[in-house]
């Protein structure tokens, strides 16, 4: 194994891992998740977690928590800031001083782009990115691209389409810096209102062939992944203009019949209704499956996080 980049740094943005980082993680998820319960639980043990989720969450939180689990460390946060001293008026910055005073990694989600640097810059203790604004989820595409991996069997040659709310996921945006370390197509699939920020992938434009569509079956045949976005109503400055969009796309066995047989469905989730219920039992639907690697992986993020040879 080389070095371990990540021991005792943030993990913020995924433009801060090259392609020799991101593989480092996959093989240390591979070799952690088929560690030894005993072993594994060495990784974590006495080590806290603490986690501060100022927007919802299922995933994120709890696949970090069941990592840490694993570990053999525990966890601690808030996941309600009502239910903490936010609701009085606390700063971001005093609440991640505080928390840092408490455990040895710091997971937090926050609704304003740049929210984890300036977090990372005040504790003491590594911070993970669990989602920033419409910015990042750095942790969501390494969970994305290991998926690929585990289920095509690569990364390298896939034709990807990324389709639905290419203007508020955040998901995608670090979806598509992490893809640019691969020689994939990607072809983004959205309303017009809900196109892709151009500036925030300026520094991706070139290394990465980008096509732009409105029409899923315009591509449909050729994809070897469709990755599906929920339409961000939260985000929207005004629901009407939700409304207009909402229910544009749906997975469902109608668009099976015309992909390729082999097709893979993935979602970051939650789904609301861009996914058909009736596709889940499919082969096509890894979405489930995606969530489960989600806790693999962050349990070696962990690892590697808190020490500095973990395998
Ligand atoms: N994918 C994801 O971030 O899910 P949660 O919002 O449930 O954490």
């Amino acid at each position: 194994m080389p070095n371990n980049h990540l021991y005792d740094h943030d993990i913020v943005s995924i433009k801060d891992f090259t392609k020799q980082d991101l593989e480092f993680i996959f093989r240390s998820t591979d070799k952690i998740s088929t560690l030894r319960p005993n072993e594994k639980s060495e990784l974590g043990k006495g080590r806290t977690l603490g986690y501060i989720f100022y927007e919802p969450s299922t995933r994120t939180r709890m696949s970090f928590e069941a990592a840490m689990a694993s570990l053999g460390g525990s966890s601690i946060g808030i996941f309600d800031p009502k239910s903490s001293s936010i609701e009085k008026g606390e700063s971001l910055a005093d609440t991640i001083r505080i928390i840092d005073l408490y455990s040895d990694v710091i997971i937090l989600r926050h609704p304003l782009d740049g929210s984890s640097r300036f977090a990372g810059e005040l504790s003491r203790n590594p911070i993970i990115n669990a989602g920033s604004g419409s910015e990042e989820h750095p942790t969501q595409a390494m969970l994305d691209l290991y998926t690929m991996l585990k289920e095509k069997k690569k990364i390298n040659n896939l034709t990807i389409g990324i389709v639905g709310d290419l203007k508020y996921g955040r998901t995608v945006y670090s979806l598509l810096y992490a893809l640019a370390n691969y020689n994939v197509e990607v072809h983004l699939i959205s309303p017009s209102i809900l196109g892709i920020r151009k500036e925030s992938i300026y520094d991706i434009r070139k290394k990465l062939k980008l096509y732009e569509h409105s029409q899923l079956e315009d591509i449909l045949p050729k994809l070897d992944v469709i990755y599906v976005t929920r339409i961000q109503r939260e985000r929207f400055p005004d629901i009407q203009e939700y409304e207009k969009v909402k229910g544009t796309y749906t997975i469902d066995n109608n668009i099976l019949t015309k992909a390729k047989p082999d097709v893979s469905i993935m979602h970051p989730m939650p789904r609301m209704e861009e996914i058909s219920h009736s596709i889940d039992d499919t082969n096509n639907a890894i979405y489930f499956k995606q969530a489960a690697y989600g806790k693999e992986l962050r349990a070696a993020l962990l690892a590697l996080v808190l020490n500095e040879n973990p395998i």
